[in-house]
């Protein structure tokens, strides 16, 4: 596979894949073809053919596709074998929400440390996990070496922390603050969430559904 072949959409739409095939392999599923998969995801039988053969193709014409290695291959592909040690900057709603339903393991991270500045919320745990200060963040990832940073602060202490945190060896960030490392950063990978432009998607398809009612109209 050749880097940067592989078109953003299609691997926006790895991690649904892996999560419908493993629904499957939990069911007992052993093998299903193009077209019950695309059924069971809302896509078309093509656009599935399409996306798994952007990695070499696992079907075989007229036997489907094995349900276990395409799960596996998939897992593979996004990266899951080896989890990644990551840190959780800021212990606040959103990263105290996160921590606790998110399960990092299956999903090739392992949530190593958390750190926040205020001093009401260091030595508390959070799923098992004591938060520490921040001042000690240096000395952590000295000792342990992680690659990853979950940024659930401000923006503006994300934009001083992250100078230090990439110096640190921090090589990906999946990124809550509002601020765009990537235009300040080279060499790292950067997950943006805005839940926000997710909400903000949401009304630009109402407005689209009420405009093609009122066409029809
Ligand atoms: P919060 O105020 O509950 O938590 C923020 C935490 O970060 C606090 O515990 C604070 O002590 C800590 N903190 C601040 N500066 C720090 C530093 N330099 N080092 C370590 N810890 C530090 O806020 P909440 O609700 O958890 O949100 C966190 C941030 O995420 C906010 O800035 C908010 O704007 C943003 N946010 C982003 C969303 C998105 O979709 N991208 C959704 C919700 C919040």
């Amino acid at each position: 596979m050749a880097k940067g072949s592989v078109s953003a959409s299609v691997i926006r739409r790895l991690p649904r894949y892996y999560r419908f095939l493993r629904e499957l392999s939990e069911a007992g599923t052993v093998r299903i073809s193009s077209g019950d998969l695309a059924r069971k995801m809302g896509l078309t039988a093509s656009q599935i053919r399409q996306d798994l053969n952007c990695f070499g193709g696992f079907g075989q014409q007229g036997y489907g596709y094995n349900v276990k290695s395409l799960y596996e291959e998939i897992g593979r592909i996004m990266g899951l074998g080896t989890p990644r040690k990551t840190i959780l900057i800021g212990a606040g709603n959103l990263g105290r929400a996160i921590t606790q339903h998110m399960d990092f393991a299956s999903r090739g991270f392992d949530l190593t440390g958390i750190f926040d500045c205020n001093p009401e919320l260091i030595g508390r745990q959070i799923a098992g996990i004591t938060i520490q200060n921040s001042t000690a963040l240096y000395d952590f990832c000295v000792r342990n070496h992680p690659t990853v940073a979950i940024l659930c602060i401000p923006k503006e202490a994300a934009i001083k922390l992250s100078r230090d945190l990439v110096a640190l060896g921090i090589k990906g960030f999946w990124n809550f603050s509002h601020y765009d490392l990537l235009l300040d950063y080279e060499g790292i990978v950067v997950e943006n969430v805005h839940l926000g432009d997710s909400l903000s998607i949401l009304c630009y398809q109402l407005a689209e559904m009420d405009r093609e009612n009122n066409d029809k109209k």
